[in-house]
């Protein structure tokens, strides 16, 4: 018997969905909330010390406000930057996401892989040391696109994503030096699963694209069954939306990945 229980879903925005969906297909009884912080949004762009004053506070308010079981952090960035601090804040088991790059690493032929996340993500200390740990004997090249995020939030509000975009954003990457080796790289931004068509599009060489979605949702599950559950709340599945980024078009995004309530919270 799969777990119920209550899990509140976090990312800066839409990206956490591609998380969402993973566990909704493991956890199919598991209610969710999701929180959006549309405000702050890119993480991507600010600093550490930005996140970690923000972060714990902002989650500790989403956490009183669900009172879920258990909060997962579906952002990279923030995961990299903040979980020790977040963690701190509140009393809840908190995951986190990890950069696929174990197997990433373990998965390439050519020993040649990428990491592409926001500009703040593989600038962090937590991605080194996943290399150093995970990624011995492979050359690793680190990619960080800001506008790979945007790109993604702006197909899921309904905008139609030119593929020209996109190759402007891989270019540094694939054609840079050993870029023509890279057979598998890491989507190190919970937003970038969720481009995983046009990314295949715009590439000619064969490369498998990874992310950490299944992971945790697999983590996810591993941790609910060593829970004792709240109370069942019903109700459907909400979305809270930090700020005012409510067009309809993304309002039906998040209705369509099962979230049948949307709140602004400004
Ligand atoms: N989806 C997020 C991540 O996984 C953050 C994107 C951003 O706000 O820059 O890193």
């Amino acid at each position: 018997m799969r777990p119920m229980g209550h899990a509140l879903i976090f990312d800066s925005g839409v990206g956490g969905l591609s998380v969402a969906a993973e566990i909704r297909a493991h956890l199919p009884h598991l209610q969710m909330t999701y929180a959006a912080d549309d405000i702050f949004r890119p993480y991507g762009e600010k600093s550490e010390a930005q996140l970690k004053a923000r972060l714990p506070g902002l989650l500790w308010q989403l956490t009183e406000t669900a009172q879920p079981d258990i909060v997962v952090i579906a952002c990279n960035t923030a995961s990299t930057t903040a979980l020790t601090e977040i963690r701190a804040a509140l009393d809840v088991p908190v995951i986190g996401v990890v950069p696929a790059i174990k197997p990433a690493a373990a998965l390439s032929r050519t020993k040649t892989i990428a990491v592409l996340g926001t500009p703040g993500t593989v600038q962090r200390r937590y991605v080194d040391d996943l290399i150093n740990d995970f990624a011995d004997g492979c050359r690793v090249i680190l990619q960080g696109s800001v506008n790979l995020v945007d790109i993604a939030e702006k197909k899921l509000s309904g905008e139609t994503v030119d593929i020209g975009w996109i190759k402007t954003e891989l270019a540094p990457m694939f054609s840079g030096r050993h870029g023509a080796d890279i057979d598998a790289v890491v989507l190190a931004c919970t937003h970038f699963p969720l481009l995983k068509d046009e990314l295949k599009a715009s590439v000619t060489q064969s490369v498998q694209w990874i992310d950490s979605g299944e992971a945790i949702a697999k983590r996810t599950e591993d941790v609910m069954r060593g829970l004792v559950l709240k109370p069942a709340r019903k109700g459907p599945d909400v979305a809270l939306l930090v700020g005012p980024d409510t067009t309809p078009a993304r309002i039906r995004t998040f209705k369509d990945f099962g979230f049948e309530r949307v709140v602004a919270l400004m």
